[in-house]
């Protein structure tokens, strides 16, 4: 677990989506942290500590970066504090649910450091995502809009039933591409959507627009992150290869390997970091991460081609979401 795998994927990109946006965002996604900071500091002790060190953790922040682009840039002399609060809302909602996520995948390491999970138990990482969550909605509370609160509350509702849906497929092999796909829809890209229609309603841009561009982009990633389980290396992602499939974890790339290579069909359950790691290297050899990737770069091409008022900035962060695997 080096540097490599806590670097943002955005890191050095975040500089050229500032570039190329201006204005105040940089200051606004230093508002941003300042916010998440002062929202974990605010728990009762222990959950401030554990609250905070899973915002230190750091993260992409793609999501709310997301919120401020598709905001676009408040005129001078409007209030652009909806706006950062809507953007720290949907990051809340996002941590909370990878600190639960890493309780549902008995994950060792989240964002390069050792998950509350496995720190501090199952309660106290279930203790703080719901703190994390709840802070959420209180934060979007006061912009005020119920619209808000609803599309929020909405994503919300499709993580949890898509996290659900990924246990209960867990180890089965008959999952279809179309049931895949929906709980990738479910899990990650309605919280994209969801960032992208909170920014563009808080400065009056088209939030159905904005918000497919989103929807796609978070399928993409999803189908991407799913090929870096299979592919790595482990210097990239900070974790074993395989760890989806020792969890049972069915996604795109064996789905598409067990098509390619019927052998793979009747291939025993791994039990073992080295039998998920042979697993990979038969599924590589089959095509299908070629396979994946090209379906996830073309979501993303479409995404691009889609959009209503093509943006430098949001191109910029599609992009980057298939650099990140190329
Ligand atoms: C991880 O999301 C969960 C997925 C949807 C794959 P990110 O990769 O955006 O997580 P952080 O916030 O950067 O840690
Ligand atoms: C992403 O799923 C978590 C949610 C979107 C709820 P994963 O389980 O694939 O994410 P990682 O790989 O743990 O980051
Ligand atoms: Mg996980
Ligand atoms: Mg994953």
């Amino acid at each position: 677990m080096g540097d490599e795998a806590r670097r943002p994927m955005l890191g050095g990109e975040v500089d050229a989506v500032v570039a190329a946006r201006g204005g105040g965002l940089r200051e606004r996604l230093a508002r941003v942290e300042e916010r998440l900071r002062t929202i974990a500091a605010e728990a009762a002790p222990p959950l401030d500590g554990h609250a905070g060190a899973t915002i230190a953790a750091g993260g992409k922040r793609l999501r709310p970066l997301l919120v401020l682009l598709a905001g676009g840039e408040p005129a001078v002399g409007v209030d652009d504090a909806g706006l950062v609060r809507a953007a720290v809302a949907v990051e809340l909602i996002h941590s909370a649910t990878l600190v639960h996520d890493d309780v549902l995948d008995a994950a060792p390491l989240r964002r390069g450091r050792p998950t509350v999970w496995a720190t501090h138990g199952r309660a106290a990482a279930t203790a703080t995502g719901d703190y994390l969550f709840a802070r959420a909605f209180g934060e979007l509370v006061d912009n005020g809009r119920a619209d808000e609160i609803r599309i929020l509350s909405d994503a919300s509702s499709a993580l949890a039933a898509g996290e659900l849906l990924q246990r209960e497929d867990a180890f089965r092999t008959d999952v279809t591409l179309e049931r895949y796909l929906h709980r990738c829809e479910l899990k990650t890209a309605r919280l994209f959507e969801a960032a992208c229609r909170l920014g563009a309603l808080e400065t009056g841009a088209p939030d159905e627009d904005l918000g497919a561009f989103g929807r796609r982009i978070g399928l993409a990633f999803q189908l991407l992150d799913d090929v870096l389980d299979v592919s790595g290396p482990v210097e990239r992602t900070g974790k074993p290869r395989g760890t989806d499939l020792l969890d049972g974890t069915v996604t795109l790339p064996f789905i598409l390997a067990r098509e390619l290579d019927p052998s793979l069909r009747d291939a025993a359950r791994p039990e073992t970091p080295d039998e998920a790691e042979a697993l990979c290297d038969r599924i590589a050899a089959s095509g299908a991460l070629d396979d994946a990737r090209a379906r996830a770069l073309e979501i993303v091409a479409e995404a691009k081609r889609e959009m209503p008022a093509p943006d430098a900035a949001l191109l910029l962060v599609a992009d980057s979401v298939v650099e990140r695997y190329s």
